[in-house]
Formats: C-alpha cells, structure tokens, sequence
C-alpha cells in the first residue's frame, strides 16, 4: 500500500477541531484521504472549550485552535489566518459608507456565540483592549444560525472570514468597519511530549502544501 511504502501506518487519524476550522479541513482531508485510503479520519468539531476537555483527556492526534489554551502543556504552530469580520444583510443601510466606525453600529443589536467559543473569546478580548463599547449581545450558539439570523434582519456579528465565505446564504456582506478585522489566526496543536502520530504529521504537510501552493497561485 502507498501508505505503508511512504511510512504512514495504516490506520485512524483523529483530528479536533473548533467550528471555525470546520469549514477548510475537510476539504484538506478528503484530498488527503484519496491520497492515502488506508487511513480512517475521524474529525470531531466543537467550540473551543468543548475541544479543550478533548485535548485535556488526550482523546486526539492533532488539534485545531484560533487561541491555544495558555495553560496547558501544548505545542502550537501557526497553520494560517483566520481574521473575525464584522457580517450584516446585504441590504444593511450602511453597505455603500466606507468607512464606518463601530459608534455607527451602537444601535445594532450584536449576535454573539455562546461562552466557551473562541470566537467570543477574541471578540471580548478585543474590544476590551480596544476600549469599544459591546451593545448588549444575544447569545446564538452556532455560526450558521447566526448567518441566518442576520439575514433575517435580527442584527449584526462578527463572525471568522471563512464562516462567511464557506457555505454562507450569499446575502450576507462585510462591512468596512475601523479597526476590523479582528486579526485572528489558527494553529495546529499537540499535547507536548505526546509521541506524533505519522498521519498527523503527514496531514500537518499535506496542509502545508496547499497552503504554499494558494499563495503562490494568489
Ligand atoms: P469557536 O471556534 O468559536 O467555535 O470556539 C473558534 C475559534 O476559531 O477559536
């Protein structure tokens, strides 16, 4: 097998990823997997506290995070960016301004996922480093839902790049906010000392490539 004669042992790969990753890896994987069919993935999605008691109960190869948990025993390695935009409808009154400040969407009320997301996590932390104010938020509890809520005219989000761009309703727009995007990255982890598993790693490369590859393609 060409798994075997390229040194991947025939086997599972158990990847755990936050939501927001869920709409780029499995577009890796599947390619992977043609590649190598011998290999079983198992791809588990959740929101960053729910990976983090996965990644604490060592239940997995490789891990996905935007914001790795500082306090624990990890190795983390930048994978690419994952930059937090501000959505709104298509039709939003402020689509054609340039640019607008946030003060201009105080009115708005802010769909915001629930605690234990990451994406929450970076919004609040950056608000509070920014010193922006944070209208009263609602709390949804899934990046798709919070897509349709905005379309259906319930408010605004801010929401990763890739959540819009990937399987989004298509009348949804970014708007050119100051200061936004909210910079953001994800990175692969591992448990520290946790012996790597060859498919892991191969998959870690596969990614690699395609990444190298997109940017060199623009
Ligand atoms: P999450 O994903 O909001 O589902 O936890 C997060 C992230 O990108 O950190």
């Amino acid at each position: 097998q060409l798994a075997q004669r390229q040194g991947l042992s025939v086997g599972q790969l158990r990847i755990s990823v936050v939501t927001t990753a869920k709409y780029l890896i499995p577009s890796w994987l599947g390619e992977f997997c043609q590649r190598y069919p011998d290999i079983e993935p198992e791809f588990q999605i959740g929101n960053r506290a729910e990976i983090i008691q996965r990644l604490k109960q060592n239940l997995d190869d490789l891990y996905v995070f935007s914001n790795p948990p500082k306090e624990l025993d990890i190795e983390s390695e930048f994978l690419t960016e994952n930059p937090l935009v501000v959505i709104a409808k298509q039709d939003h009154p402020l689509r054609n301004e340039k640019e607008i400040t946030w003060d201009m969407l105080k009115g708005e009320r802010l769909l915001m996922r629930e605690n234990g997301s990451g994406t929450r996590y970076a919004i609040e932390r950056f608000f509070n480093q920014q010193g922006l104010q944070m209208q009263q938020p609602a709390t949804i509890a899934s990046n798709e839902a919070i897509k349709e809520s905005v379309m259906a005219g319930l408010g605004i989000a801010i929401l990763s790049r890739h959540a819009l761009n990937h399987m989004a309703p298509g009348n949804l727009i970014s708007l050119p906010v100051k200061g936004f995007p909210i910079p953001n990255s994800w990175y692969w982890v591992f448990p520290k000392g946790k012996h790597k598993s060859a498919a892991a790693t191969a998959f870690k490369s596969h990614v690699a490539t395609k990444l190298a590859l997109g940017a060199r393609l623009g």
